[in-house]
């Protein structure tokens, strides 16, 4: 089954009277339970197609279809739902909150989504357990190193039950054992929860590991 289908878009940034055309013209298929690759140059526009394809920005022109459903014809309440719904998100940089400890962190899906409750709190410990951080759920931040974080990163993408995950550059502030061990159990659990993946990052292993690779050269995908 086809998950998402990306047809022609193209994403200007205009600031004042300057113009940059980052995608030229972006057409992708993927199908459900992939892992999509995407690496590319600093600024060739990786970020910014991510961006688009989570609902978070609209494209120039062209459409982005997410199980069927028209992205780029959402309006903003949709976008929200859908952005809860069906994506679950993994950064560079963690994003979790200092004032809530991991559990509560990984439960911030749920808390946004207005569902929390017994439900919510045991899948949130499930996933904890499934980074391998049960022991830690009531640690805060500063308690936590930079591939713990990732890893509650990684549980709290999940949290929601998302169609896709979208993680941009995932281990690229962790050091080679960490992000080794952040990307195996990335990996793991998209195949266990049979989640759809696209995953921009600069680690050519890491490319290796998906089901395609694309790398993005003067605005337009090209398979590798
Ligand atoms: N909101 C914006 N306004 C203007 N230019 C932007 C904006 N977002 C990104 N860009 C530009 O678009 C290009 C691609 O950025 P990005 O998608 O972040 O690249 P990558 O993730 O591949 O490093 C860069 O030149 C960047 O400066
Ligand atoms: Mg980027």
């Amino acid at each position: 089954m086809e998950i998402l289908k990306i047809d022609s878009i193209k994403k200007e940034f205009r600031t004042g009277p300057e113009k940059i055309v980052v995608l030229k013209n972006i057409d992708l298929l993927v199908e459900a339970g992939t892992t999509t690759v995407i690496t590319g140059e600093s600024g060739s526009g990786k970020s910014t197609l991510l961006n688009l394809i989570a609902g978070m920005d609209t494209p120039t022109s062209g459409k982005i279809l997410v199980r069927d459903i028209e992205v780029t014809g959402l309006s903003e309440e949709e976008l929200t739902q859908f952005r809860r719904k069906t994506i679950g998100f993994i950064f560079q940089f963690h994003f979790l909150l200092k004032g809530f400890n991991a559990l509560e962190n990984v439960m911030m899906p749920a808390f946004i989504a207005g569902v929390p409750g017994k439900k919510a709190k045991e899948r949130a410990l499930r996933l904890l357990d499934d980074v391998n951080l049960s022991h830690r759920k009531n640690h805060y931040l500063v308690q936590l190193s930079g591939g713990e974080r990732q890893r509650i990163a990684v549980a709290r993408s999940l949290m929601n039950d998302p169609h896709i995950i979208i993680a941009d550059e995932p281990t690229g502030n962790l050091d080679e054992k960490n992000s080794k061990n952040v990307e195996d159990i990335l990996f793991k659990l998209v195949e266990q929860y049979n989640k759809t993946m696209l995953l921009v990052t600069h680690d050519r292993g890491l490319a290796r590991r998906g089901t395609g690779h694309f790398e993005i050269e003067h605005g337009v995908l090209n398979p590798q």
